[in-house]
């Protein structure tokens, strides 16, 4: 964007999709039929007198994923689909500037989930059980939002809702790809072949945007949207996904599947566990502090053994950008051509024997220790690219990847700094692994019992 249009407001982008459903079907048919491809277009920059207008795109309904979107329909807008890499500086600004915060803000809203989960069990009614996935989703949207935005949602208008409008939200992103346990054929037309209609959800929506847009003003990330040249309204609809699809949804499933490794690999990983955090931390001066946990070489190691086991993200796509030939494990050469849509099962790849050995299926904790231990890390790809290398603005790994692994960490470090070991059950959900406490141990030695 030029910097001579800065100096008037941004204003909303013109345009209008019409009722759903109906409206995206109308607009195929003027699209098809009745005005044909260049007029549709022509007559709608015409209507709205502007050429970035919100428009349909066919074929929509029932066949393609929203047909809503803001159409960039002249030579200085267009390149902007060049560019992705304005809202992934963005994320990084964002993660960087609030690196300091991520530490403390995580503590303070953990160590009052575990406070949670010791008087739950305490309590008789509670059956001696405590649901750790409820308190995770309540704890983990304050986190994020908090650890971004320094605002928990929970003490803005949003309430306690946010977690449950969140879910909602993410379930009308990800209906096509869940199954609700409900039978086939009331899960089929309803979850599988059409998309959920999004009136139902825009009540959820701006309300989660109305959180965002002020928490996101307060902290001035808008600010450094617009130095970056996005519109605050852009910036505030990426910053609602990247916070509440990848970040939220990514932790919804990252510390169950954690916890539950944990919880099946048994006491004697966990005093191994509590020895090293509490050995760290002592000689840190009893603080939790980022140098610290980086020497805790076995809570790291445990961290990717779950995500490797267990990616939270388990499908990925991608296009073909040109003829190719893909080679599998057996040496097989495999013909693939330009344009052709490419699918990988990611726990399949991740838990390949060739690699990792005959433990390949199971949950070792050490295993990433060492130098042998290290040149496993190349085939860890929870994060759509090695554990070895970064994500930049040039590729397509997970921004939050060092975040993701740093939290990993730090969610055992608070564990076994308050426990010796637990007990949990461990069971399936939705989009990953379920645990229920039975049991907490409290630490009879180290910094936690201070
Ligand atoms: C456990 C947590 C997380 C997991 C498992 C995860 C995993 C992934 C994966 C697999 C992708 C690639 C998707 C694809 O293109 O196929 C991705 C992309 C992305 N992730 Fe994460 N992520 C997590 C947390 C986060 C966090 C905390 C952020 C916050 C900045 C984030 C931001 C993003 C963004 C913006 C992309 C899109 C990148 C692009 O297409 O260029 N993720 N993530």
């Amino acid at each position: 964007m030029a910097s001579s249009d800065r100096s008037s407001a941004p204003r909303p982008v013109p345009g209008s999709y019409g009722l759903p459903v109906i409206g995206a079907v109308r607009d195929r048919l003027d699209f098809y039929y009745f005005q044909g491809q260049d007029k549709y277009f022509d007559s709608r920059v015409e209507r709205y007198g502007s050429t970035v207008v919100r428009i349909n795109v066919p074929p929509g309904p029932f066949m393609a994923r929203d047909p809503r979107v803001v159409a960039l329909l002249d030579a200085k807008s267009f390149p902007v689909l060049f560019d992705v890499t304005k809202v992934k500086q963005l994320l990084f600004s964002l993660l960087q500037s609030r690196k300091d915060a991520v530490v403390p803000t995580f503590r303070s809203n953990f160590s009052a989930l575990f406070s949670t989960v010791e008087s739950q069990l305490a309590a008789k009614e509670g059956g001696n059980k405590v649901e750790f996935n409820k308190l995770n989703d309540a704890t983990s949207f304050d986190f994020i939002g908090e650890a971004y935005f320094g605002v928990r949602p929970s003490t803005t208008d949003l309430g306690s809702d946010g977690p449950s409008k969140a879910a909602k939200w993410l379930l009308w992103q990800l209906h096509p790809l869940v199954t609700l346990g409900l039978p086939m054929i009331i899960e089929e037309p309803l979850l599988h072949t059409f998309h959920l209609p999004s009136f139902l959800v825009s009540g959820d929506y701006k309300a989660l945007y109305s959180y965002f847009s002020t928490a996101a003003s307060q902290s001035r990330v808008l600010d450094t949207a617009q130095s970056l040249g996005l519109s605050r309204e852009e910036a505030c609809h990426n910053l609602l996904f990247a916070t509440t699809f990848n970040s939220y949804g990514g932790l919804k499933v990252l510390f169950p599947g954690l916890l539950a490794g944990v919880a099946n690999a048994g006491q004697k990983l966990h005093s191994r566990l509590a020895n090293e955090i509490r050995a760290a931390v002592a000689e840190a001066g009893g603080k939790v502090t980022l140098a610290a946990v980086e020497k805790m070489e076995l809570v790291k190691s445990v961290v990717w053994e779950s995500l490797r086991l267990d990616p939270p993200v388990k499908f990925q796509y991608g296009h073909a950008k040109t003829d190719m030939q893909i080679e599998s494990h057996d040496g097989v050469l495999f013909q693939v051509n330009k344009g052709e849509m490419l699918f990988g099962y990611q726990p399949c790849a991740t838990k390949d024997a060739r690699v990792f050995g005959p433990t390949a299926r199971e949950f070792v904790g050490d295993r990433f220790l060492g130098e042998k231990g290290k040149k496993l890390l190349k085939y860890v790809y929870w994060s759509n690219g090695r554990e070895t290398e970064n994500p930049s603005v040039d590729n397509k790994q997970c921004p939050g990847k060092n975040f993701v692994v740093l939290v990993g960490r730090l969610f055992l470090v608070e564990l076994f700094l308050r426990y010796d070991t637990f007990t949990a059950e461990v069971g399936t959900e939705l989009l990953g692994a379920k645990v229920v406490f039975t049991g907490v141990t409290k630490a009879t030695s180290g910094p936690g019992t201070a």
